[in-house]
């Protein structure tokens, strides 16, 4: 078609109004249904609410309510079959089945969009399609940190490096890792369920901007949808897309999450750092390197974030600076949320497996969590506690003793009682008792430290919540 054809005839909804049809390249700009017909089965739910409602409340027969509730159904079992015909002239998923609805049950559906408009449709399609990805976020997470609690269960005491600025900082356990992420997940998890609750309010009964005439009754339509109540102000309940970007929000925080362990699993998978082995199924080779096993899985979710925040950031945009109430700008948040939401899906699911599948080099990570003088802290603390030296001068001659060993090319426990004495002439033998990496992860007893104690602690207390 060129820029100047258009479609035959007027919009078989609206055509009273209209001499001609649209330019095809309007159609092409107007349309959502090449998206938004991922929403029929929340379309096909809303309409059948809003029908029961009508009948209920005398505005429609029983009868014709029965035969758009049939033909409702037959709709979506069409869609589901695969033989439905989709069409780009009908614009978007609501004229779609309200169409093909009454090519099924005739007159009947005509008078389905009674007391409603497409305004309210949408936002309640839209709102029920995120609440069920909130649920789904949810138990994505639950799994993810079941992963991550079996790997601290299993490790709770395995010494491993602890890293501020990527350096060694102080020994830490495996499980005290790992927990770390049960924490940050924890948190994702209960904003989605956060999200879920405050968007949990039906906009249905809205109607175009206004509210209706007809007496409806909202708190019917409200509960078969499983909402908690209506949304009490219909200017607001038509404009409102706090709950997407909402969604959007927990979402890019979760997606930072995942990209943030999955840079540690590309360092540590490294040959250079070789503290976790990943498991081939999610792992590549390389097709000139026979030597290769890439983490592209974890460097993929790595960037998954850039698409996630992508969407937050473009439907901030849309939404910033619109007047109240519906704008067709607004059309603009499906496929924003549609492609983040099976993003952070796919990467919650990939991210999972992973971590059920690795295995930690225990090892290497013992041998690594005692190099980079990571008991110079437990010695400055030792100094402290035994000679009362004050924590600044403790803090000083510690430093000494590490140049000192540094210049050695040896470790702390290396250095000789004589050779720490020039450094404090009090210092005693049983110094060497807080060099060890294993007595310093069990000094670590504080309320959420890396003791394997407070570590196991910890497990029992997220086992037992994420049963
Ligand atoms: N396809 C539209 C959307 O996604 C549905 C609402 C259209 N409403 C309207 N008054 N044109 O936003």
């Amino acid at each position: 078609m060129t820029a100047t054809s258009t479609s035959r005839s007027a919009n078989q909804m609206w055509g009273g109004r209209f001499a001609e049809g649209p330019n095809a390249i309007m159609q092409a700009i107007n349309a959502s249904i090449g998206f938004d017909k991922r929403l029929y089965a929340q379309d096909i739910a809303g309409s059948r609410a809003h029908a029961a409602m009508l009948a209920a409340t005398g505005i429609l027969t029983n009868k014709d309510a029965e035969a758009i509730g049939e033909g409702l159904l037959t709709v979506l079992s069409e869609i589901e079959a695969g033989n439905f015909q989709f069409r780009v002239e009908l614009e978007d998923i609501h004229l779609n089945v309200e169409s093909r609805l009454t090519e099924i049950v005739g007159e009947a559906g005509k008078r389905l969009h009674t007391a409603r408009s497409r305004n309210d449709q949408v936002a309640v399609d839209f709102r029920l399609w995120v609440r069920d990805q909130c649920d789904a976020a949810v138990a994505g997470l639950t799994a993810l940190m079941q992963a991550f609690v079996a790997q601290a269960e299993a490790g709770a005491d395995w010494v491993m490096p602890g890293f501020t600025h990527l350096q060694t900082a102080q020994p830490v356990t495996w499980g005290h890792h790992m927990m770390a992420y049960v924490e940050m997940f924890a948190r994702d998890r209960s904003r989605f369920e956060d999200a879920r609750r405050r968007m949990n309010e039906c906009p249905l009964g809205a109607a175009a901007l206004a509210g209706t005439g007809f007496p409806i009754d909202r708190h019917m339509t409200a509960q078969a949808l499983g909402f908690d109540r209506p949304t009490a102000n219909s200017l607001d309940s038509v404009s409102d897309r706090d709950f997407a970007l909402e969604f959007l929000a927990a979402s890019s925080i979760c997606a930072m999450h995942l990209s943030r362990f999955a840079e540690e699993l590309v360092i540590w998978s490294s040959a250079q750092f070789r503290f976790v082995r990943l498991s081939d199924k999610w792992t590549t080779g390389s097709s000139i390197m026979p030597q290769k096993k890439n983490p592209d899985a974890a460097e993929l979710l790595r960037a998954k974030i850039g698409r996630i925040l992508g969407a937050t950031v473009a439907l901030f945009t849309v939404m910033k600076g619109l007047p109240l109430t519906y704008s067709k700008d607004m059309q603009e948040d499906k496929e924003q949320v549609f492609d983040a939401a099976d993003t952070l899906m796919l990467g919650l699911a990939a991210m999972t497996g992973m971590v059920a599948d690795m295995t930690a080099n225990r090892a290497q990570l013992a041998a690594a969590a005692s190099s980079g003088f990571s008991t110079a802290t437990d010695l400055a603390d030792w100094l402290v506690r035994e000679l009362g030296l004050p924590f600044r001068e403790a803090h000083h001659v510690t430093g000494r003793l590490v140049a000192m060993a540094e210049a050695k090319g040896c470790d702390l426990p290396d250095l000789s009682l004589a050779e720490m004495q020039t450094a404090y002439p009090g210092i005693r033998d049983d110094v060497f008792g807080v060099l060890g990496v294993e007595n310093s992860i069990r000094s670590r007893m504080s309320y959420g430290g890396t003791a394997p104690d407070q570590v196991r602690a910890q497990v029992a207390r997220w086992k037992a919540l994420l049963v």
